[in-house]
């Protein structure tokens, strides 16, 4: 089967290297994801395992699509048995570019009247819609007249870890953060500090990181689990791989430690911890107290940018002198904005564009060496 992991824009080589440790076959890396083959284990464990997806998908059909009737024809040559009967629930999305269908609305609308019809004309009754939670989720993604109709393996997208507690404004999507742990060249063994740590997405990531517990490690179900097809050998491997992944957990693990001056964010991020069972220093104060490290470490963290938290006048300096006091250690940060961009006088070591959601946001990694 072919497969492509969905992934926050600018992250696409972090997955591509990490669904290569995984061991997965025919990986490339391309605009918004990373295509790679091999059997349907494969695709489950990439759901599973894969701390930078967003999503997984396999492509059922590709056609040339020009016209509506077109789309019907070429989704109804699918069979779609193998996934869904009327007992199940479905939601069809689009997406498309340059070519004569340009409505989205009609794209899903036209496709789920050919999967309905297929059905009802194989079994007697139609499948229903549920938008919010449906046991099958498509995706058709017309390119230039031609559709491509993309079966969902993920179900809720795959940030959706199962440890997040609610209440905090502008929390980091675990999926980014996690890129931001592997781009950032974290050993999974030194200390590692955010100082406005938010929710924790940062510390908690990287603590399941380093415990080798797979990102899925926590979620109930995948939308894989639901297809009609998913019978009782699929159970019995699936729970064979949660009974490997809890065995893999490592012994041993790293000095994390958060703050950040809001009491409330810091609380969430200790039940978070509690709920997703792994363990960190948490504390209630502002950047400015950050003691330095026992040993060099990495310090990675996403402050206020201005966005969606006002960024306070002073912020930016203090953080410079702060960062600038851990000779060793190496400082990653995920910001965006002119002010931030000016946080040191010299260059960092690396550099790259990630995408927040739809913000275009600049992570630098930066060694502080004795002296600066
Ligand atoms: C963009 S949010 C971080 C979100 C976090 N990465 C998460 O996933 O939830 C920036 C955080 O910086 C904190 N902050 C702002 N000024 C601070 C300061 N002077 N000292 C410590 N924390 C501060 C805010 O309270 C906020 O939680």
């Amino acid at each position: 089967m072919r497969f492509f992991a969905a992934a926050a824009k600018g992250t696409e080589g972090a997955l591509r290297d990490e669904l290569r440790e995984l061991g997965l076959q025919k990986i490339q890396a391309d605009r918004g994801g990373v295509h790679f083959e091999g059997p349907l284990g494969d695709g489950v464990r990439a759901c599973y395992e894969s701390r930078i997806a967003v999503r997984v998908q396999t492509p059922l059909a590709t056609f040339e699509a020009p016209t509506g009737d077109a789309l019907y024809e070429g989704v109804r040559s699918v069979d779609w048995s193998p996934w869904l009967t009327e007992r199940h629930t479905l939601a069809i999305s689009a997406s498309c570019r340059s070519g004569a269908l340009t409505h989205t609305q009609f794209i899903a609308q036209r496709s789920k009247d050919a999967i309905v019809d297929q059905l009802r004309e194989k079994r007697g009754h139609r499948p229903s819609v549920d938008l919010d939670d449906p046991d099958v989720r498509v995706f058709v993604h017309i390119v230039q007249d031609r559709a491509t109709v993309y079966l969902d393996l993920s179900g809720a997208p795959l940030y959706q870890r199962g440890y997040r507690v609610a209440g905090v404004e502008a929390p980091l999507k675990e999926t980014l953060a996690a890129a931001v742990l592997r781009l950032s060249g974290w050993d999974r063994r030194s200390p590692l500090v955010d100082p406005m740590c938010g929710s924790g997405t940062f510390l908690l990531e990287a603590a399941l990181w380093a415990a080798r517990v797979p990102a899925g490690a926590l979620r109930e179900r995948f939308g894989f689990e639901r297809w009609a097809c998913h019978g009782d050998a699929e159970r019995a491997a699936m729970a064979r791989l949660r009974r490997e992944g809890r065995e893999r957990r490592a012994p041993s693990a790293p000095f994390l430690m958060g703050s950040d001056i809001e009491e409330r964010s810091v609380e969430i991020a200790r039940e978070s911890a509690a709920i997703a069972g792994v363990r960190a220093s948490w504390f209630c104060r502002p950047l400015s107290e950050l003691k330095p490290l026992r040993q060099p470490g990495w310090l990675v963290t996403n402050p206020p940018y201005g966005h969606r938290l006002a960024l306070q006048p002073g912020l930016v300096a203090e953080f410079s002198t702060v960062a600038r006091g851990l000779a060793g250690s190496t400082i990653t940060l995920l910001a965006a904005g002119e002010e931030w961009a000016r946080v040191f006088p010299f260059r960092p070591d690396r550099e790259q564009t990630l995408y927040n959601g739809d913000i275009p946001c600049r992570l630098t990694c930066t060694s502080i060496r004795g002296g600066r």
